[in-house]
């Protein structure tokens, strides 16, 4: 089955920080997941690189738009391997191959009579390059997010005849109640449709950074309609010489912010039905990390440097925290106290102590050979749950749910741990059956709750399978089996103290 993950597209005229790095493992933990369970999967993320305020940033630095991108584009290009996200491909908007695509895709609109030539007036925010209306611009004329002054915008536009769409767009949450995930952001798009749409610009004619308009050069797409599209013409140029598309498109999950909650759900359904294309199934969408009670953001002045923490406490250690802290679909507060925290009591004492311990009694008890005896049943059947309820909940994209399922079975092995104490079952050699098969449990559920939890900590659970010479990551094999592993070797602490 074919499986279509992607992220928001990213501003590049801000540094990268953790709330970029927040969608994009999200997505990223999605799409190892499906990997691991044999499934065809296309994980996309890149960078948003039109609009009026790249241009205006780039003029404030006596540079052009396409140095300013060319210069700012690398730092997310780069953070993805530093994420170690295991994107399929990186989408600039300033590709040609997609700003062709969105000239064909926005010129089938056009012909199938969506757009129509008039007048805008009414009030902007540079910063969000986006129009408000009345209801959003309030008494005081301030961006309801910046809180900057809006300015009052006249101008010659095309316009999309998003209001055409409403029945359309009502019908389709009436079908597929969960196109718009989790159900709190439902209810908010469908509130938002049923207030009344009105038509929105297309394309802006004051300035030049965008997508030309194939049919009037006066003009460049608005640059929402040029992102929204990243999803859709990545597939055709991403593999030189294959077109994607008809394997991954619609895709099965956009991850999204909140803050886009309107495009991903209004505009961007109402696009692909103007233009006769398949819908996606899921829009996800997150909530925002907050500082206190604030959102974090560069403009707030308040970002957590993502790369900070990975050089200090290593990558996973970051995925780990952002996925475990933050409750999948709500808003949440992150702090370098609380990261240190949850390093410390879940990464360093329940998950890494159960490693470095199980491993360390076979080789004291059992000169590192894995004993080929039974397993307890009861053990095997709690961990052998796991992998099918992380299944499902991953394909709800409730990773908090899925990160609890798997934690509850690494408490359960440091429990069983105490329990069956396998340094008194050791002293006594009567009982030398019952300690091959304690330890063997362990290091079998060891084994699989490390491939489930494989796509939230790659590179440790890398290390730990590699260390118990059972390097397979696929799904088949997350469930306890006798006699799978023999010889084991040693393993460095995988969180140690700073
Ligand atoms: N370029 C547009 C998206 C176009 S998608 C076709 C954009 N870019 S952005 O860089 O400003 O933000 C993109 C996303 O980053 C947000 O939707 C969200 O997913 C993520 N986040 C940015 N700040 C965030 C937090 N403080 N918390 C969580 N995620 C945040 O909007």
């Amino acid at each position: 089955m074919a499986f279509y993950v992607t992220t928001p597209i990213y501003y590049v005229n801000a540094a990268p920080h953790l709330g970029h790095a927040y969608s994009t493992i999200a997505a990223d933990v999605m799409a190892r997941h499906m990997r691991q369970r044999g499934e065809d999967v296309f994980f996309l993320t890149g960078t948003d690189e039109h609009g009026e305020p790249v241009a205006l940033a780039a003029e404030r630095e006596g540079l052009t738009p396409q140095e300013l991108v060319d210069r700012n584009a690398p730092r997310f290009v780069d953070l993805m391997p530093r994420l170690n996200v295991s994107n399929d491909f990186f989408i600039r908007t300033t590709d040609p191959e997609h700003k062709a695509k969105v000239q064909e895709v926005l010129s089938r609109i056009r012909e199938n009579g969506h757009v129509y030539e008039g007048v805008y007036e009414g009030w902007y925010c540079p910063r969000c390059a986006d129009f408000k209306t009345d209801a959003e611009a309030g008494d005081d004329n301030l961006c309801p997010i910046h809180k900057l002054p809006l300015t009052r915008e006249k101008e010659d536009n095309y316009f999309f005849r998003l209001s055409a769409f409403q029945d359309d767009l009502l019908k389709l949450l009436d079908e597929q109640p969960d196109f718009v995930m989790p159900r709190h952001r439902y209810n908010e798009a469908r509130a938002f449709i049923e207030s009344g749409l009105q038509d929105v610009s297309l394309s802006r004619s004051t300035f030049t950074w965008g997508v030309p308009v194939p049919w009037d050069e006066g003009h460049v797409f608005y640059v929402w309609f040029d992102a929204l599209l990243n999803y859709y013409t990545a597939l055709s140029y991403a593999r030189p010489g294959e077109d994607l598309t008809d394997r991954f498109w619609p895709a099965q999950f956009h991850l999204i912010g909140k803050d886009i909650l309107k495009f991903h759900t209004v505009f961007w359904p109402a696009m692909l039905l103007a233009a006769e294309l398949p819908l996606p199934e899921h829009v996800f969408v997150h909530g925002f990390l907050l500082i206190g009670k604030d959102k974090m953001g560069k403009s707030a002045g308040n970002a957590i440097d993502p790369f900070k923490i990975m050089d200090e406490y290593g990558t996973d250690a970051l995925r780990f925290y952002l996925m475990r802290e933050v409750s999948f679909g709500h808003d949440g507060a992150v702090s370098e106290e609380g990261f240190r925290a949850r390093y410390e009591s879940e990464l360093a004492n329940d998950f890494g102590n159960l490693a470095s311990r199980t491993i360390a009694m076979v080789h004291r008890y059992r000169d590192g050979v894995v004993p080929g005896a039974e397993l307890d049943a009861d053990l095997a059947a709690e961990i052998d749950g796991l992998v099918g309820e992380v299944s499902e909940q991953l394909d709800r994209a409730d990773l908090t749910a899925a990160g609890e399922a798997i934690w509850l079975r690494v408490r359960r092995l440091n429990r069983y741990v105490e329990e069956r104490a396998p340094w008194t079952l050791a002293k006594d050699p009567e009982r030398a059956a019952e300690l091959d098969s304690v330890l063997a449990s362990l290091i079998e559920g060891l084994r699989v709750v490390s491939v489930v939890l494989h796509p939230w900590l790659p590179e440790s659970t890398g290390k730990l399978l590699d260390a118990l010479d059972s390097p397979q990551i696929e799904l088949e094999c997350a469930r306890m089996q006798a006699g799978r592993l023999g010889a084991i070797s040693t393993l460095a602490a995988l969180f140690p103290k700073p």
